[in-house]
């Protein structure tokens, strides 16, 4: 027998990892205390209340029905009220909708809007699902943005050929090169998706992991994004609940619809008792301000980022501090694949960014999702590997 991978799966790009991945599973193989700063779950577990909150719903035998597809109305209240303390916008519960995850409303959103042969704008630098999950396999084309050091890793708007482009992505704060952006350049990516009827997908997945007091815009804040635009946010960054698979989009209501009629048809919403958790978790914020335990959090990894900035600075590489995100980018100034394996030959892990798009070639991406001794630890094998003369 031979099964034929369909066309769209075979245009998926190689597995750029595949080498590097294999070099990590013989070195735990041979019992190598190896420190993973290559993915991007975090080690800090959810705070208390979700994990109270489950305990109580869980037990309720009513908690495992089924949902409404687009989610329950518990649920979508409790995310309008959190786009309201947060955001200071106004949504309904008709524009919004429960996801597993926002991985997955990412990657289905284009199956209702993009016919096979329209242009997708993908960031590049970007996380693989836009390319991949989202436009390849809905047989779209993916037209890369470049995300340049120099632009501030913001594209450049004016130099997209917009014609047949139907949807495009846009992530702040940004994984990998955890760059953020302002308002301004917000109201001009809505004035570019109004002047040209494309869709605007923005994902906000890092909007509560933000440090030294900078907060996270929505792009729904900017006048008439409500026309153009759908936000991601997800569960998994604000409350590490990643494998709870809870997450929802905010926007535009006829996509909002169009995911949802898609949705319908594939699956049946986040289990009721993980929506009912989320809805508890949204609601302790108060006001515009992340709750303690977010702030205490961050300040775990601002701390981190400290840590792993100052080291990399103080060896020679210009590095900024991110005002966002788990992530550090930095210009390795070589190949990228070769410099994450030498990396690993001291037993630290770290992704390649070549993996996130071409433009990320002489990048690599540390997460900071181990603790502080940890990343200390790295950093001292790094300067083994190295000696400091070598990466001046
Ligand atoms: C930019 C970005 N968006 C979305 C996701 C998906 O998160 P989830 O599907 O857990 O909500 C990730 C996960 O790493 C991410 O980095």
């Amino acid at each position: 027998m031979n099964f034929e991978f369909a066309d769209r799966v075979k245009r998926l790009p190689p597995y750029l990892f595949a080498e590097i991945e294999k070099v990590i599973k013989e070195k735990k193989a041979q019992g190598v205390d190896l420190i993973s700063l290559s993915i991007g779950d975090p080690d800090l577990p959810p705070p208390p209340l979700v994990i109270a909150a489950l305990k109580e719903e869980v037990v309720n035998l009513k908690s495992h029905q089924y949902s409404l597809s687009q989610g329950e109305l518990d649920f979508r209240h409790a995310v309008a009220d959190w786009c309201k303390k947060r955001f200071h916008i106004d949504i309904s519960q008709d524009e919004v909708i429960a996801l597993l995850g926002s991985k997955e409303g990412l990657s289905n959103i284009p199956r209702a809007f993009v016919n096979a042969g329209d242009h997708v704008l993908v960031p590049n630098p970007s996380y693989p699902v836009y390319n991949n999950g989202s436009t390849i396999l809905n047989d779209g084309i993916p037209i890369a943005m470049p995300l340049l050091q120099e632009n501030g890793f913001k594209p450049d708007l004016e130099a997209v050929h917009p014609e047949k482009v139907k949807l495009m992505f846009l992530n702040y704060p940004n994984n990998p090169t955890s760059a953020t952006v302002e308002k301004k350049f917000l109201k001009q990516a809505v004035e570019f998706a109004r002047e040209n009827n494309i869709i605007l997908c923005y994902d906000n997945a890092y909007s509560e992991v933000t440090f030294n007091g900078y907060r996270a815009p929505s792009i729904l804040e900017v006048d008439g994004a409500m026309e153009v635009a759908v936000e991601f946010h997800s569960c998994s960054k604000t409350f590490n609940m990643m494998g709870d698979r809870i997450a929802f989009a905010v926007g535009n209501k006829q996509l909002i619809n169009g995911l949802a009629k898609v949705k319908s048809q594939i699956d049946s919403g986040p289990p009721l008792y993980i929506q009912k958790v989320a809805a508890k978790a949204l609601a302790t914020y108060k006001s515009d301000e992340p709750p303690d335990f977010l702030k205490k959090n961050n300040q775990i990894y601002a701390e981190r980022r400290d840590v792993l900035v100052e080291y990399l600075r103080s060896v020679g590489f210009k590095c900024d501090k991110p005002k966002a995100t788990f992530y550090v980018w930095l210009n390795c100034r070589s190949d990228s694949v070769k410099f994450a394996t030498r990396l690993l030959s001291a037993g630290v892990a770290v992704t390649p960014g070549i993996g996130f798009g071409e433009h990320g070639e002489n990048y690599v991406r540390f997460s900071l999702t181990q603790p502080k001794e940890r990343i200390i630890e790295a950093c001292k094998r790094i300067t083994a590997l190295f000696g400091c003369a070598e990466m001046q």
